[in-house]
């Protein structure tokens, strides 16, 4: 008996002690183990191909829809022996629904010695937009409900909080979004205990704006060195090496991101334009120079990803059957042949310092005047108080809903100015650091107080107040007006706190009818400028924005 009860106990110890990854944390611009060595990312993009939307106004034919490969653990259970012959040690995913389960692919990539990079936005209405950029309530829920359902897990080395939302050098601008995001996911994280690192990725181009973009996203604002607006992790994705090139091909990036002050890495790497990939890229990535600069890759892609200069995945796939391709046994040769120096050491490496922010200029057009943390109790205590609530008949789906609310936007904000009014709340500019009252709040309730303003220079005729059947008188508002709502509800226009802490956030039901958030799907300048583009353009997926 007893010694059956001793290897009980032993049973269940083994139970308990099954393998958990340890957090590795950053130490200035490197990343490392808890022993001190050096961590270098061997990893690979792990995310099937969503549908990429056929419509004129999505140029860059990012995807509409995602698949969650988290959440499917016989795909796990299939692919994660696969990813372990590969050698990686991280894989990236680019789109996870925080309302489905994950326990399966989390613990088995964790066994596997997997380490995971999510990206907390989704297609579509799930990024900062970075045609009409804004940093939402919407969207700040959204990443906050990914962090705490991914932070039941060790595995996590971080998370992304946007792809690709900056392209061109008149789009840096929305960089201020970005860094707010930046800084609002690394408050909540501290706040939770959580060292996963907070990382971007970003498009490859010119050193003329990208330099000054890369460093905007470390510095402080404030001038007094503080990183607490910084990114952990700036990713690269990077497609310069074609064929088997020489190291040189990376010589103007590692001049770019030499002095860098946090770490950098390739967040996609895997050109194909010269086929076949030799992955000959590996062996420059992981020896030095580079790795002074640079703590690894993720190779694009495990899943088939095609595009129009060919095909970036490794395996094909018919149900449970998996085949790989030679592409994916020439990254496996090379990941198993790299040995990465282990210095400096942890002890030996200097710490961040985070410079003030670099000056406005044509390359760079971002304020270091960042948007406030976007506040749902004050949104919320908003619409309870407008006077006239866009409402959509029952019935009408969210595609739909997110539509007419885009289109309505665009017709109210012209009601209003030719009467006299504007929709100057409801507007965030990165560029000259100001950002209206109400422009943190979500797509719907932006709507609700351009109507109630609207309504009011009415003189609440309630004829105005219905857009086509698409608005209601709000009953339980008091005659009080949108604009006093607004400076009541939300004092404190400018203010940034820790999200989700109880002074602030309280969620409260919307009223029936308006059916929840909808988001910023919709462009708001591209809406007020009556252009007619509906579609928002979503920041998932890099490679449909690279290789256009
Ligand atoms: C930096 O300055 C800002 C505003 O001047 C202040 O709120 C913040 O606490 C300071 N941070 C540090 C680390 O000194
Ligand atoms: C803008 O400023 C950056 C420094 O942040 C500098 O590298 C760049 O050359 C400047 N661009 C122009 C056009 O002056
Ligand atoms: C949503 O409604 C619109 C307009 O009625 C319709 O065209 C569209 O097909 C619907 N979409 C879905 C997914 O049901
Ligand atoms: C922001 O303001 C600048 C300067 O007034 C203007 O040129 C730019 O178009 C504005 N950007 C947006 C997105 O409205
Ligand atoms: C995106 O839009 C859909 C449909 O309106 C909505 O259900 C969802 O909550 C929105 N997501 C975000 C992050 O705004």
């Amino acid at each position: 008996m007893l010694h059956f009860k001793t290897l009980l106990i032993a049973a269940a110890a083994l139970a308990t002690t099954v393998r958990a990854l340890p957090q590795i944390t950053r130490k200035g611009r490197y990343l490392y183990n808890p022993d001190g060595s050096r961590f270098y990312i061997k990893g690979v993009a792990y995310q099937p191909q969503g549908q990429a939307a056929n419509d004129p106004n999505n140029p860059f034919l990012e995807p509409s829809t995602f698949i969650d490969p988290l959440a499917d653990s016989a795909g796990c259970t299939r692919d994660i022996p696969n990813l372990q012959q590969l050698g990686v040690n991280v894989i990236r995913v680019y789109s996870v629904d925080n309302t489905l389960n994950h326990d399966s692919c989390m613990s088995t990539l964790d066994q596997a010695g997997i380490y995971t990079m999510i990206d907390l936005s989704l297609p579509v209405n799930g990024s900062i937009d970075r045609s009409a950029p804004s940093w939402t309530t919407n969207l700040l829920d959204l990443y906050v409900k990914t962090i705490d359902v991914f932070s039941n897990y060790q595995n996590v080395l971080g998370y992304h909080i946007g792809n690709e939302v900056v392209i061109t050098a008149d789009g840096t601008g929305a960089a201020a979004f970005v860094k707010a995001a930046a800084r609002d996911v690394k408050a909540y994280l501290k706040s939770k205990s959580s060292s996963a690192l907070v990382g971007y990725a970003a498009v490859d181009a010119s050193s003329d704006w990208l330099d000054p973009f890369a460093n905007y996203l470390t510095c402080d604002p404030n001038g007094n060195g503080s990183g607490d607006t910084s990114i952990d992790l700036f990713g690269l994705n990077n497609y310069e090496w074609c064929g088997d090139a020489s190291p040189s091909v990376y010589a103007t990036k590692n001049g770019d991101f030499a002095g860098y002050s946090v770490a950098a890495y390739f967040s996609e790497y895997g050109c194909i334009t010269s086929p076949p990939r030799l992955w000959t890229e590996v062996a420059a990535l992981f020896s030095s120079p580079m790795t002074q600069i640079w703590s690894g890759g993720i190779a694009f892609s495990y899943f088939p990803a095609e595009s129009g200069q060919g095909e970036f995945g490794m395996v094909t796939i018919d149900g449970s059957t998996v085949t790989k391709s030679a592409d994916f046994n020439r990254l496996k040769t090379q990941y198993g042949q790299v040995t990465p120096p282990n210095s400096p050491s942890r002890d030996s490496a200097s710490d961040s310092s985070y410079p003030s922010c670099p000056s406005q200029n044509s390359t760079l057009l971002a304020s270091s005047t960042l948007p406030p943390t976007p506040n749902d109790a004050a949104c919320n205590c908003l619409e309870t108080k407008l006077s006239c609530i866009f409402s959509p008949p029952p019935g009408t789906n969210s595609t739909a809903i997110s539509v007419i609310n885009g289109q309505l936007l665009g017709t109210a904000c012209g009601l209003l100015s030719t009467n006299g009014g504007n929709c100057n709340d409801i507007i965030s500019n990165g560029t000259t650091g100001t950002y209206g009252r109400v422009s943190f709040c979500d797509a719907r309730e932006k709507l609700s107080y351009v109507m109630s303003l609207y309504y009011e220079t009415q003189n609440r005729n309630p004829a105005a107040c219905n857009f086509g059947g698409n608005a209601k008188l709000n009953s339980g508002a008091l005659t009080m007006s949108a604009a006093s709502a607004a400076e009541s509800c939300i004092a404190n226009p400018s203010a940034t706190f820790v999200p989700g802490s109880s002074s602030t956030i309280s969620k409260s039901v919307k009223p029936t009818g308006t059916g929840g958030n909808s988001g910023g799907s919709v462009s708001l300048m591209d809406s007020i400028q009556s252009l007619g583009l509906v579609m928002g353009i979503s920041t998932v997926g890099a490679l449909w924005t690279l290789l256009t």
